[in-house]
């Protein structure tokens, strides 16, 4: 574990843990700062951007969790050279079907198939899913995002120890029969979380927010990350 230049480099200093989103959006770590602040100063947050990395990661894997792991071990293997004590913070999102036996799930990003095999844009994948969708009378469906988390933190006992494991959110709803909303991304126009009778591209930012699959598995997220520290000792 070498970590004298590369821990002042970065700056992080020796009771620091670098937390490095593997994300090259800055919006999500904008997102996160003040979470992460809430449970320790001791915490450090990095994108991608910032420790000056740009990885081409294929999303190879059949499940969320397993492309959530797979991009975080990627990162982790990137950047542990860099910092004595770091979790590596990795989140795959899916929207899971249940008359499309959980589909479009791990391929919600590129759900429709598009002729010369560039990425559908959002706009093709709901047309795409209101197609499929036309005569299903189970419209259920939830949002389901995993974080994994790999890393390496101290120990009581000064050994450090191995951090490999996942958190989940999800929100379950169905999928409405028009597109309703000019708020939101992807697959927000056509899908109705339980207990609203709006989409979550009509709901607003705000509120979408404090209840997305997302805003879940972010919370799930930092209370592991408060435990973990808490169990190292450290917060
Ligand atoms: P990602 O894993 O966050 O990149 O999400 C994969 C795909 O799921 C996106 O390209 C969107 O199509 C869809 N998706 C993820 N989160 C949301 C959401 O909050 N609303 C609607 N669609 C979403």
């Amino acid at each position: 574990m070498s970590i004298e230049n590369p821990r002042e480099s970065s700056g992080v200093t020796p009771l620091s843990i670098a937390v490095v989103l593997a994300t090259g959006n800055r919006d999500k770590v904008r997102e996160l700062q003040p979470m992460l602040k809430g449970i320790s100063p001791l915490l450090k947050l990095f994108s991608l951007a910032d420790l000056g990395l740009s990885p081409e990661i294929e999303e190879s894997e059949l499940t969320l969790e397993g492309n959530a792991c797979l991009k975080a071990s990627v990162v982790f293997s990137l950047v542990e050279t860099r910092f004595t004590w770091l979790i590596v913070l990795s989140d795959d999102t899916g929207l899971e079907v249940e008359a499309l036996d959980g589909a479009p799930g791990v391929r919600s990003a590129r759900f429709a198939p598009v002729p010369d095999g560039s990425s559908p844009s959002y706009e093709d994948n709901v047309r795409h899913l209101m197609t499929l969708m036309t005569d299903a009378l189970n419209r259920s469906a939830r949002f389901r995002t995993v974080i994994a988390m790999k890393g390496r933190l101290p120990s009581p006992d000064g050994k450090g120890k191995e951090i490999d494991e996942t958190v989940e959110g999800r929100i379950d709803g169905r999928i409405t029969t028009t597109l309703r909303g000019a708020g939101g991304f992807g697959y927000d126009p056509v899908f109705m979380p339980s207990g609203l009778e709006k989409t979550f591209a009509e709901i607003g930012l705000e509120e979408k927010n404090r209840i997305s699959h997302r805003a879940l598995a972010v919370i799930k997220a930092t209370e592991r990350i408060q435990s973990l520290l808490d169990q190292s000792g450290i917060s």
